[in-house]
């Protein structure tokens, strides 16, 4: 396909506008061959542009219209596997309504391309980048579900796994067969000696299941890096012919109509003798190379860091220093996700707020993805700093919570499962719906009405709150209909050591039918009130993402109030994390507010005269001047 004038010159206008970022970056990580390799990203990113539909190519100036399309606040995110939602590709498409419905925008499809065969770490062990996994369909499926949701306003979200591939990936494959070009593709060493060095300070993923970072391959002969399962062999990114591989995979996954890549792993890319591997400085210097890329040849797309790393660590995936807006456009609020948990055990929020309250800023370009659950275990990942400022040792905190969500502490509502326990550091991960984790399974079986009203109304506090704070809320699939855990999931081999699966149930479509007849069920009310909230919150300016949230220090511990300040008025948020009614002064909103508010949520106007202002159980409330 030949562009035409207007198509060549904006592509043209884009390249001038990027290479030198492009430059800079090559310069610094392959200084010998920054010249060749910018020659074969040009030849990539032409040939990508002249292939690129002409329907793509208009949705790459609308966005260029509107850089801030992410931010907006009726962005909401759905994520899901396509088998367990709807079969496959073409059942996902077929229940596009159904997105549409509860307001989604940008849906994250976990990942779907040919894994390797057996296990495959839930499709995390890719094989092949350029075919759809063969149970879920084909890259014309891929290509169909796309234009149908791209007619219903939704992003497609993919999974780029970049740290590593499958083990029988083609280049894995021509690596052991012993040439040279693949072997360069990945860490290989013939005996103990470089990977005992580097084990020194690697810490262990899955300690359980892939003890240690190499695996012994005899058909490679080598030591080969697998900082995950076995099967999955790390990439040497210091490699810049994987760096082109990579921007040529891109650009044909965007030009199938993939609109945001979710970077996997990316933390892991750069190696460093001495290092923990994770969070090193040449990682944000190749995400800056691959965005630019994009930007040339595929703006429409956006990138978000899947980087569960510490609150310092992570925002230099968002651009610190040089990189500033630079890198990805999103990341996961991990440290949110795990202080609304602590929030549910504890019925405080004092460890939250400072928490909060010491993230550094991010980038307003850039925006968060919020969230209550995802298909990972959660990791207590509460700082010893943090705990210490509440007076609580940070050790036995997560430990604590690691017996909450287990179930195992005595006043526990929740029924998880721990995940990868690893006596050496005290880590023990969790798995578990976000509903068995809240409370609504315990309180079901025990037959306990009020048990079900307050699972019910903390799942809602979480899912309100991650409306509320801005950045795109990502519901996990069930969550919106309270999906229990499914133990059904060690019947199958391949899943049967990873408990993860007991929270990635199948999608209950009997039940979405009964929900929509209206039947009073735990799922109906969690349905109702999580649209509500969606609906709500596209409507309030204030959400934007480039707006940041503050902690207002409460004066109540089981209070979080958190204050987004805005041109048309400030909008604070209340949130009450215990089961008792909080009365709170006046003044926690008349300051802001003056002495008439309208509270969003609940949709009532408050005479704030009165000296106090009681906060219900559980309750979310978004307060603005009326
Ligand atoms: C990411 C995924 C996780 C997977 C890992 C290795 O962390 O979320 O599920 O196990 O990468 O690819």
């Amino acid at each position: 396909m030949s562009l035409d004038a207007p198509a060549r010159q904006s592509f043209d206008l884009r390249w001038d506008r990027y290479a030198p970022q492009i430059a800079v970056c090559l310069a610094r990580l392959f200084p010998d061959r920054a010249y060749e390799v910018t020659e074969r990203l040009y030849a990539i990113l032409e040939s990508a542009i002249e292939q690129r539909s002409a329907e793509l190519r208009r949705l790459d100036e609308e966005r260029l219209l509107l850089p801030d399309w992410l931010q907006q606040p009726d962005m909401v995110g759905y994520v899901c596997y396509a088998n367990r939602f709807a079969g496959d590709l073409q059942g996902v498409k077929n229940h596009v309504d159904y997105l549409h419905g509860l307001g989604v925008r940008y849906l994250h499809i976990m990942p779907f391309l040919k894994p390797r065969p057996g296990a495959n770490d839930g499709g995390y062990a890719v094989a092949d980048y350029r075919m759809i996994r063969p149970e879920l369909g084909t890259m014309d499926d891929l290509e169909e579900l796309t234009a149908e949701l791209r007619a219903n306003d939704i992003s497609l979200v993919m999974d780029l796994v970049i740290n590593h591939v499958a083990r029988e990936h083609e280049w894995a494959a021509r690596a052991r067969a012993g040439e040279t070009r693949y072997r360069d593709y990945f860490l290989m060493y013939p005996d103990r000696s470089v990977p005992d060095a580097y084990e020194r300070t690697l810490p262990e993923i899955f300690p359980d299941f892939a003890p240690g970072n190499f695996t012994w391959d005899d058909e490679a002969g080598a030591w080969v890096w697998t900082t995950f399962n076995d099967y999955q062999w790390d990439l040497n990114w210091a490699n810049p012919d994987v760096l082109c591989e990579f921007v040529d995979l891109m650009c044909w996954l965007a030009n199938k109509g993939v609109e945001v890549f979710r970077l996997d792993a990316i933390a892991f890319i750069w190696k460093r003798m001495g290092t923990n591997c994770q969070n090193q400085p040449e990682v944000h210097d190749l995400t800056q190379i691959m965005r630019a890329c994009m930007r040339i040849a595929a703006p429409a797309v956006a990138f978000k860091a899947e980087a569960i790393v510490s609150p310092e660590d992570l925002m230099a995936y968002l651009g610190t220093g040089e990189h500033y807006g630079l890198v990805s456009d999103m990341a996961y609020h991990n440290e949110l996700m795990v202080q609304l948990w602590n929030c549910m055990a504890t019925a405080d929020a004092k460890m939250a707020e400072v928490a909060l309250a010491n993230m550094p800023v991010k980038p307003p370009s850039t925006t968060w993805a919020t969230y209550v659950r995802g298909h990972d275990d959660i990791g207590w990942a509460i700082s010893d700093a943090d705990a210490a400022a509440v007076g609580v040792d940070g050790y036995e905190h997560r430990r604590f919570l690691s017996d909450f969500y287990s179930g195992q502490y005595k006043t526990s509502f929740a029924r998880g499962l721990v995940f990868q326990d690893n006596p050496l550091t005290g880590d023990r991960r969790i798995s578990g719906s976000a509903a068995s984790l809240a409370g609504l399974e315990k309180a079901l079986d025990e037959g306990d009405e009020h048990g079900v009203d307050m699972a019910i109304a903390r799942i809602l506090l979480m899912y309100t709150l991650i409306c509320g704070y801005g950045g795109v809320p990502v519901i996990y699939m069930g969550d919106e209909l309270g999906l229990l855990n499914d133990m059904d999931y060690a019947r199958d081999p391949a899943h049967a050591d990873d408990n993860r699966w007991a929270h990635r149930p199948f999608m209950d479509w009997d039940l979405v039918e009964r929900v929509r007849n209206g039947e009073d069920l735990p799922a109906t009310r969690l349905d109702r009130a999580i649209r509500h909230a969606l609906q709500v919150r596209a409507t309030v300016p204030q959400l934007h993402a480039s707006v940041a949230s503050e902690v207002v220090p409460s004066p109540d511990p089981r209070i979080l109030i958190l204050k987004r300040e805005h041109p048309l008025g400030p909008l604070i948020e209340l949130y009450n994390m215990s089961e008792q009614r909080v009365d709170l002064h006046h003044s926690v909103l008349t300051q802001h507010l003056g002495y008439t508010a309208r509270e969003l949520i609940g949709g009532y106007d408050y005479d704030l005269r009165p000296a106090t202002i009681g906060i219900w159980p559980y309750q979310a409330a978004w307060f603005i001047a009326s």
